[in-house]
């Protein structure tokens, strides 16, 4: 038998239970992993929080919960590979891989596609990889929507989430200059990385002006406040090259550029699949860091959540089953 985090209910992280499933047997094209680390992200507790999803009359059973359309958890894991089906070639039991995209990675034993596979270097440790795919193949996209290259000035908002820190590392690395918000504290993470901090909260527009008087050519919105929008308004001219990826009707309004799954949002499917293997390359080497701020055992997942709602310090929560 093999350990799975689901949701009971919608609700908050107390919906969250370990149950006992079979070890899940690979069907044509896959292949199953045993999860070393999988990585933690927004999008897990806003899956089960209700903010996605209606439930009324003709959904939901006595309990009062459509039992048959709650989420799955875990959009991201490392591992080692425990079974292959026949038809599927270059993938060996025993293998260490990245696996991404994939659903269900809450868990001791995932399916996955034989697509989502990559070597994982034996230099990058287990919880890293965890945390690299989701935050690092949105990060590649956002840059590349918002057209970042050497001369650039970028301002990147929240650039002490995962997403951000990733996106920080990789603008600098095409020769921009960056600007990423973040709290006073992790000003020095943000420097030593080749970022200029700026503390997020009132006052943030004259703070980015000082920095950069000329104003930003483009902007990251990695946190979806109004703060964000506005001041990203105020100092980018191009109004495609301000990018968010958080959604929320004021974005559509402005006529900025969305990265996300909802109407009118730009998926980047070809461009995240194009950017896992550099990815995976960078990190192995270095060139990349992942930072991770806190590992947690598969059935503490409710507190990993609660760490994350609550606005945990830099870098990727990770379970490790
Ligand atoms: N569209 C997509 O494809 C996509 C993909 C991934 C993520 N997302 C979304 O993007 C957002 C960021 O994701 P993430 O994984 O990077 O989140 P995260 O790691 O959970 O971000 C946490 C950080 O947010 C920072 N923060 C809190 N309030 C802030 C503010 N007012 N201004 C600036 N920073 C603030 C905190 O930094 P301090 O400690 O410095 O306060 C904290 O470290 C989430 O809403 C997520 O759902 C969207």
């Amino acid at each position: 038998m093999a350990r799975i985090v689901r949701p009971t209910a919608y609700g908050s992280p107390d919906v969250l239970d370990v149950i006992e499933v079979p070890i899940p047997s690979p069907d044509a094209g896959q292949t199953v992993v045993r999860v070393k680390a999988a990585g933690v992200n927004p999008i897990d507790w806003k899956l089960y929080s209700g903010a996605f999803h209606v439930v009324d009359d003709e959904h939901e059973n006595e309990a009062g919960i459509d039992s048959a359309s709650l989420p799955s958890l875990g959009l991201e894991a490392v591992g080692v590979v425990t079974a292959v089906a026949d038809d599927v070639r270059g993938v060996e039991v025993g293998d260490d891989v990245m696996v991404y995209p994939v659903t269900a990675a809450y868990a001791d034993y995932v399916v996955v596609p034989a697509s989502s596979l990559i070597t994982k270097p034996s230099s990058l440790g287990w919880a890293e990889a965890g945390g690299l795919m989701l935050a690092g193949t949105t990060a590649a996209h956002a840059l590349h929507a918002a057209g970042v290259q050497q001369g650039d000035t970028v301002l990147i908002h929240n650039g002490s989430g995962g997403v951000g820190l990733i996106a920080i590392q990789l603008a600098v690395a095409s020769g921009a200059t960056v600007l990423a918000t973040a709290a006073e504290a992790n000003s020095d993470l943000l420097r030593g990385l080749g970022a200029t901090p700026v503390a997020y909260g009132p006052g943030l527009l004259d703070r980015v002006r000082a920095a950069a008087p000329d104003g930003a050519t483009t902007a990251l919105d990695l946190v979806g406040t109004d703060e964000a929008l506005d001041t990203s308004l105020a100092v980018v001219a191009d109004r495609n090259r301000i990018v968010s990826i958080t959604g929320g009707p004021r974005r559509a309004e402005e006529g900025i550029t969305r990265l996300g799954y909802g109407p009118g949002e730009d998926a980047g499917t070809t461009v995240r699949e194009a950017a896992r293997s550099a990815l995976v390359t960078q990190a192995g080497a270095g060139t990349l860091r992942v930072i991770v701020d806190a590992t947690y055992p598969l059935d503490q997942a409710a507190d990993a959540h609660r760490a994350g709602l609550a606005g945990h310090p830099p870098g990727k929560l990770v379970l490790i089953p």
